[in-house]
């Protein structure tokens, strides 16, 4: 069990795959959900919370093989207030070297109100239910939903109650993101101050970003006295999203003079997991997100360029290789190799396997004939690419022609490969990419609408590369495509088909990679 010993240490509970995934939209495959397990034990992230076991064969499969993988982190598995729930952690968790049930139930006068209990009655079922997890567990967590908006005296009772049937980990959330940093501070002291036995426990925050001060919260509750911050990759969440872990990270130990403390966090390796996040979920990174947006360590202006040339700390309060970023993003020429070249992306965290790394390799050398500059973030771009295309996909795109202009509607010639067979197909639309989508639809059946349809470029430059993000919604699931190219048009179409073959396996599974938002967080 990670107990903090250091009075200093804050631990680093990230949900990126639980609360994280629970995001619309951000549904996570169950090899990508290892992966990205994986990534988080490797950079020393105390805990993980790898799920909801309850919610869907997915989670439960996903959480119980991320327990078995983890070499050093203790894996944690979320539960409502209900016997069957707690068992369910239970056996999904149980493989790891160091388990933790975590399990909750909204605490708040609104939140009560769902299930139905009054006080006593609730106060009855968190006994309970850390009880069992307790006789099951030695490492449980427990936590009051929407801690933040609970009546102080009601709070303290019911964290007595848990940390008498044995909870290890106290956490309280601001589940709608409504609290703002001295009060934030003000909680954790109050409780630490009130509640018996609570020094010999540690307290957690968990913080929404709704008002934006998800971060500055999770930092005033740790100076208040909170030893454990839940937060996220890139903030992803819900709304808003959930403290950002790169951001409580960073700030951790840029700001040691006036915060203090430390985590066990490898820096080096936040901006391969924010790239691997972000290519996952679908979500992609603002590129002014403090710490991993693509301009955090951008200094156009002149001022500030002629600056930083003199001495860097004119302008920069942290190094970019820091977190793992490279100063020099000139990659690679046309006539590097294959070595060069996975050298190169084991630099920008990523390490591919013999046939990913081949076909990187070719997409490379395509590349670096048509443009002449190969920079990191085009490298990032195709390896994302090759990730989410394969030759193995049940829709393939082969070629795209596109007529447009001139006054006339758009026309787009589509070769594309369904199942087993390439078939060729002409189709109008309004403008080249509805044409271009015209053809795909035609090819292929489906239902699915369209959410979401974004175009980045990816460098500077005509000839740059786009990357181009599409959500896609059928019945209820949710899936996401990504692709990049130096022609907009067909990367917009490879991204649309990749979001159609995602969809397709997702329906074709029994769904284990089905949303958790379809379970009720309430416990009755
Ligand atoms: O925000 C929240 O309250 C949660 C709980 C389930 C811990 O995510
Ligand atoms: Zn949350």
């Amino acid at each position: 069990m990670t107990q903090t010993r250091d009075p200093s240490r804050v631990l680093i509970f990230d949900t990126t795959l639980r609360d994280g995934e629970q995001s619309p939209g951000a549904t996570m495959s169950h090899a990508e959900k290892l992966e990205i397990a994986g990534m988080l034990d490797e950079m020393g992230v105390d805990i993980i919370e790898a799920g909801f076991p309850i919610a869907s064969e997915g989670d439960f499969a996903a959480v119980s093989e991320i327990a078995k993988q983890a070499q050093n982190a203790v894996i944690c598995g979320l539960a409502r207030a209900q016997i069957p729930d707690i068992d369910r952690c239970w056996e999904a968790v149980r493989h790891a070297r160091q388990p933790r049930i975590h399990t909750f139930i909204g605490t708040s006068p609104l939140h009560r109100a769902i299930p139905n209990l009054d006080m006593d009655q609730m106060a009855d079922r968190i006994h309970e239910t850390v009880t069992h997890a307790r006789n099951l567990c030695d490492n449980v967590q427990w936590s009051p939903m929407d801690a933040t908006r609970t009546e102080h005296d009601y709070l303290c009772r019911v964290v007595e109650i848990a940390i008498r049937a044995g909870a290890t980990t106290i956490n309280i959330p601001d589940t709608v993101g409504y609290t703002a940093p001295r009060e934030s501070a003000a909680l954790i002291a109050m409780l630490l101050e009130r509640v018996p036995g609570a020094d010999g426990i540690v307290f957690a925050t968990h913080c929404h970003n709704d008002l934006g001060m998800a971060t500055a919260n999770s930092l005033a509750a740790v100076e208040a006295g909170a030893r454990q911050v839940e937060c996220t990759i890139n903030g992803l969440g819900e709304r808003a999203g959930n403290t950002a872990l790169e951001e409580v990270v960073m700030a951790l130990k840029v700001r040691h003079d006036i915060m203090p403390f430390s985590t066990g966090i490898d820096t080096r390796r936040i901006m391969g997991l924010s790239r691997r996040v972000a290519q996952v979920s679908g979500f992609p990174v603002q590129f002014n997100k403090a710490i991993v947006g693509k301009n955090a360590f951008l200094h156009e202006s002149g001022i500030h360029q002629d600056g930083v040339l003199k001495n860097v700390e004119t302008f920069e309060i942290m190094r970019p290789a820091d977190i793992g970023l490279n100063e020099a993003n000139i990659a690679m020429g046309k006539h590097s190799g294959r070595a060069a070249l996975r050298s190169k992306l084991a630099d920008l965290g990523y390490e591919l396997g013999d046939n990913q790394l081949k076909d990187v390799f070719v997409r490379f050398k395509a590349l670096a004939d048509r443009k002449k500059e190969v920079f990191d973030d085009d490298l990032v771009a195709l390896v994302q690419d090759s990730a989410a295309n394969t030759d193995s996909d049940y829709l393939q795109v082969r070629t795209l022609r596109v007529v447009c202009g001139g006054g006339e509607p758009a026309t787009a010639t589509l070769t594309m490969v369904v199942g087993d067979g390439e078939q060729t197909i002409e189709r109008q639309g309004d403008g080249p990419v509805d044409a271009a989508f015209n053809c795909v639809n035609a090819l292929f059946a489906h239902q699915a609408t369209l959410q979401l349809y974004q175009v980045h470029a990816v460098t500077e430059g005509t000839d740059a590369q786009a990357t181009v993000s599409v959500r896609l919604e059928e019945d209820g699931r949710i899936a996401t495509g990504q692709a990049a190219d130096t022609d907009t048009i067909l990367a917009s179409v490879k991204a649309y088909v990749g979001a159609l073959n995602r969809l397709k396996l997702r329906r074709e599974k029994t769904s284990p990679d089905s949303d958790t938002r379809s379970i009720s967080m309430y416990s009755h």
